[in-house]
């Protein structure tokens, strides 16, 4: 079998059988999320870009957790029951390669590798490519040997001579191969070795020995192929993906009050002269339209946020949606549900749920509104509750256009409050209010002529 021409179709092995002891969790250690999500979510998106034709995943440590917090369908699991080694892992992975293909190994800890660099290795004509990367400090790593410039093999830490040890270009772990190579290459394996494992990096003096070249492409950047051993490095990548993700927004446009203080753990689109002031954190699927003005420390996750819209600080908005011009918070908490037509107000301490509100109404201080439908132009007073729950059943209340409901109001639902009514302050509202008229339910005043305060009795 001599070398031709790169197979086009693509497999790729992510292993993640590993333990991570250095973790101290008893989660595995690529179920820990990075930018919300878990460190192995960010590897298979990568992956998908490719189009391979099979994503394998190695698992091992942890039992089924790992494919039980994925429950992708495009992935084939493959057990590695006892952690023998990087090759025993590819052992694993040998009867689910397509025969006609080219696999891609990807290590299901390392999570910022970005496609092109995926891209740059796959184009190396070889039947074996390394991605490998130069380290001021290589301890721990295996180490590239070359021969005059060509690749002859790479040898671990641990079994590597004084002078081998002084090599800074390094494995990267990643690596792509010709599936027919590989399955000859790993079937020769041993773990004759420091460790007693068997080396998957063992199959570059085997490719050697059989005449076949072995490339190899830098990468230049030591973030995209830098692994997760230990909360100190979770936390180092975090860093890096944020303030990745926070230069991208800069570059198209957006005004950031401090690139180093803001957070995004999932996806957000936004649109143009959009600012946000610092310590926000944006989670799941977030759209932000043009003009939009975000306060410090708001949290808001599965969004959208209308055109011209303001929230002030300690907003939070978790599966809702602002349309245009609306002004929001400081302290406002929109929840599940909440669908806000243009030109609303929301104050402070508003918490609102399931609640439909239409143009150019006003919830401006402390009040919960619930399950509830809201006209056009209502004002709702300060302290305005809707008792949407009687224990057992949730029921709606809904408040017609133009009505205004005074302040320390509870509405009983379910419960209607007509087009244009008002209602008193401190009122329980119990039954549909007519519309256009004034409707109150409260004691009248009254005051007790001849009551003094008591006083202190003196012993
Ligand atoms: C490995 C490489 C080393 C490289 C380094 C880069 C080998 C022998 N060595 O070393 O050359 O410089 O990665 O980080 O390959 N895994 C399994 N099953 C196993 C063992 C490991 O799935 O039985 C997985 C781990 O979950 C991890 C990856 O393989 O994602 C690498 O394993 P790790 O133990 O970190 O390898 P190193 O010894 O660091
Ligand atoms: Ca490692």
């Amino acid at each position: 079998m001599s070398f031709s021409s790169p197979s086009s179709k693509l497999n790729i092995v992510i292993l993640a059988a590993g333990k991570g002891t250095r973790m101290h969790s008893s989660k595995p250690k690529v179920l820990h999320a990075l930018a919300g999500r878990p460190i192995l979510q960010h590897v298979l998106e990568t992956a998908r870009k490719l189009n391979p034709s099979k994503i394998i995943v190695i698992y091992g440590f942890g039992g089924e957790a790992v494919p039980q917090a994925l429950p992708e369908s495009d992935i084939t699991w493959v057990k590695q029951a006892e952690q023998l080694g990087t090759g025993h892992a590819m052992q694993q992975a040998l009867p689910y390669l397509e025969t006609d293909a080219r696999t891609l190994i990807l290590l299901g800890d390392v999570p910022l590798l970005e496609l092109e660099s995926c891209e740059r290795l796959l184009a190396e004509k070889a039947s074996l490519a390394l991605l490998t990367v130069v380290k001021q400090n290589p301890t721990g790593y295996g180490r590239i040997v070359r021969q005059q410039q060509s690749v002859v093999a790479i040898v671990e830490h641990k079994d590597a001579t004084e002078t081998q040890r002084a090599i800074q270009e390094v494995n990267t772990g990643i690596m792509a191969a010709e599936n027919a190579w590989l399955a000859q290459w790993l079937g020769r394996l041993d773990n004759r070795n420091a460790q007693q494992e068997y080396y998957l990096t063992d199959i570059v003096a085997l490719a050697v020995a059989d005449g076949q070249a072995v490339a190899a492409t830098q990468s230049t950047d030591e973030w995209q192929v830098a692994g997760v051993n230990s909360k100190q490095d979770l936390a180092a990548l975090e860093r890096v993906y944020q303030h990745r993700y926070a230069a991208r927004l800069l570059a198209q446009g957006v005004t950031l009050a401090d690139p180093a203080r803001i957070d995004v753990r999932g996806l957000l689109k936004v649109g143009r002269d959009v600012e946000i002031d610092v310590g926000c954190v944006f989670e799941g699927e977030v759209v932000i339209a043009d003009n939009v003005r975000i306060g410090p420390y708001c949290v808001i996750r599965d969004a959208s946020i209308g055109a011209g819209t303001t929230l002030a600080a300690y907003t939070h908005i978790d599966a809702a949606s602002v349309a245009e011009d609306c002004r929001i918070g400081p302290y406002a908490r929109l929840r599940p549900g909440t669908v806000l037509a243009g030109h609303a107000h929301i104050g402070n301490f508003v918490e609102l749920k399931n609640a439909q509100v239409d143009t150019g109404s006003k919830i401006n201080h402390l009040s919960y509104v619930g399950d509830a439908t809201v006209g056009k132009e209502v004002n709702i007073g300060a302290g305005t509750i809707t008792c949407n729950y009687d224990g057992v059943n949730k029921s709606r209340t809904v408040i017609e256009d133009r009505a205004f409901i005074g302040s320390d109001t509870q509405l009983v639902a379910p419960v209607t409050v007509k087009a244009g009514a008002t209602i008193a302050a401190g009122s329980t509202i119990t039954q549909d209010a007519p519309a256009d008229r004034l409707t109150m339910s409260r004691v009248r005043q009254f005051t007790i002529e001849n009551w003094k305060r008591p006083e202190k009795v003196k012993k």
